[in-house]
């Protein structure tokens, strides 16, 4: 049985009074109902206050911290980067790579990703691949030969022993912070498209090991529906996981769904 995953991603919202107040509410909420959650948690804040939340998270250490973002080198002139390496190094375990965000306005593409999810795995972080679709290419119809290639292009160089390593995240991107999320059915058509064709390249054994989360305005109503279908993993949470209770209650309905 896979593991539901639940990770917040803060994107670039809270300054350090809200960080701050919100990493302590989910700590509080989180120990409350810890004996209860079995899901692993994840909380990506902005870089800078990675090391205040890591402080923050001492007494919940199953409250694990992510980044949004890292550099493909380890170090040296990239003016304002930041590496794997030094987020490893403040105590975060996750960094979200291609989300449509970065492909969109920073022109993040196939190559380049294929460099960040390297870096993270050799600082020993666990990558959350981001992938999905616009609009305009569902409504052509195209969904599933666009997240064909994102995923080939960026991951299917990695060996069988690496694959594993990575988590991949399904965000269509006409679902991300607009309310429209996608059905349970949809979800479900889409993740399984991807353990099908994980399973062609390295096997359906390793296929079934990988996790799988949906992203796109998933939130406490919505959450356990969608974490009901079997090959939805949990979810990667934006505007939700700004409220600690509905966080908790996101992960609490992924709990509920490990069988
Ligand atoms: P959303 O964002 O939950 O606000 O739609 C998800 C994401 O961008 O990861």
């Amino acid at each position: 049985m896979r593991t539901k995953i639940v990770a917040g991603n803060w994107k670039m919202n809270p300054n350090r009074e809200t960080a701050v107040a919100l990493v302590k509410s989910i700590a509080d909420l989180y120990a409350a109902s810890a004996k209860d959650i079995r899901s692993t948690i994840v909380i990506c804040p902005p870089f800078l206050y990675l090391s205040e939340c890591k402080d923050l998270l001492k007494s919940t250490p199953l409250l694990h911290l992510g980044a949004q973002n890292c550099h493909t080198e380890t170090k040296g002139a990239y003016t304002g980067e930041i590496s794997a390496e030094m987020l490893a190094s403040v105590g975060a375990e996750y960094i979200i790579i291609g989300h449509s965000e970065r492909r969109l306005y920073f022109g993040e593409d196939a190559q380049f990703l294929n460099g960040k999810v390297k870096a993270c795995l050799s600082a020993g972080l666990t990558p959350i691949f981001c992938c999905g679709e616009s609009l305009k290419e569902r409504e052509a119809k195209n969904h599933f030969e666009v997240v064909e290639s994102q995923i080939k292009e960026a991951l299917f160089g990695m060996s069988p022993v690496d694959f594993p390593k990575i988590i991949l995240a399904y965000e269509p991107v006409w679902a991300i912070g607009t309310g429209l999320t996608a059905t349970p059915e949809q979800a479900q058509e889409m993740h399984h498209f991807i353990r099908n064709l994980i399973g062609q390249q390295y096997g359906t054994d390793l296929a079934e090991k990988v996790a799988i989360l949906y992203g796109g305005s998933c939130n406490a109503a919505n959450a356990n529906e969608l974490f009901s279908q079997p090959d939805v993993d949990g979810g990667l949470i934006g505007g939700a996981s700004l409220k600690a209770a509905d966080f908790l209650a996101i992960i609490n309905a992924a709990t509920q769904n490990m069988k």
